[in-house]
């Protein structure tokens, strides 16, 4: 009974000192703050076990298809991904740098998350770091899963592959005459 009373009050105090500790301003927020290496270690471990948790979904097509690649790219590039990780001869802003935690060089991460895996980031995002949701900002599923296609072959891309598949195609930017203004109708003879 004594000891259960003892563990209680321990408990109490565990608590108020806590509620101090993190209500009072003692604990820092500032991104130039080093997290202890416990901290680190135990928000990885938080991070996979729940992508783990809860990716699951399937490709809808092959994400082989080398136009699926190449979509991929095109829509890495406009969603702005560089800005944050960079990507073939990109480089990433320079604001990333403040970023904490550090947005991984994705090319060096890939080889070890499955499609499923990547969707789920891609999608979902990573709450409480600079890694944002692209289904809140925009993206359909079909276009994320073009950007795992493009994601799962990245640390083969080469540079002039990447700029080629990254520019938009001419005719978009420039319609041709003929089809701005369509052709009289053939005279009836
Ligand atoms: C504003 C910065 C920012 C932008 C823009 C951004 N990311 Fe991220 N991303 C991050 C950060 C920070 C992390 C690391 C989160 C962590 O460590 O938990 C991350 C993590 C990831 C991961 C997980 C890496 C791993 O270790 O499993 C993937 C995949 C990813 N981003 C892909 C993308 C793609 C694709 C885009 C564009 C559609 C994108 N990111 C845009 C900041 C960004």
């Amino acid at each position: 009974m004594r000891i259960l009373a003892v563990v209680g009050g321990l408990a109490i105090i565990v608590g108020i000192g806590a509620a101090i500790f993190f209500f009072g301003g003692f604990y820092s927020v500032a991104g130039t703050a080093e997290d202890p290496a416990i901290v680190r270690w135990a928000l990885t471990q938080v991070r996979m076990a729940s992508i783990n948790r809860n990716a699951h979904d399937q490709p809808p097509v092959s994400i082989n298809d080398p136009a699926s690649v190449q979509a991929g790219a095109n829509a890495f590039a406009a969603h702005g991904c560089t800005n944050c990780h960079g990507g073939p001869g990109v480089n990433w802003a320079k604001f990333s740098e403040g970023l904490h935690p550090d947005p991984p060089d994705l090319k060096e991460v890939v080889d070890h998350r499955s499609p499923a895996q990547l969707f789920w980031v891609v999608r979902n995002g990573i709450n409480m770091t600079g890694m944002p949701s692209f289904a809140l900002a925009g993206a359909k599923d079909n276009e994320i899963w073009s950007i795992v296609a493009f994601l799962k072959k990245l640390p083969g891309v080469s540079e002039a592959d990447y700029k080629a598949w990254t520019v938009p195609p001419p005719a978009l930017a420039a319609p041709t005459p003929s089809a701005a203004a369509p052709a009289p109708p053939a005279e009836i003879k």
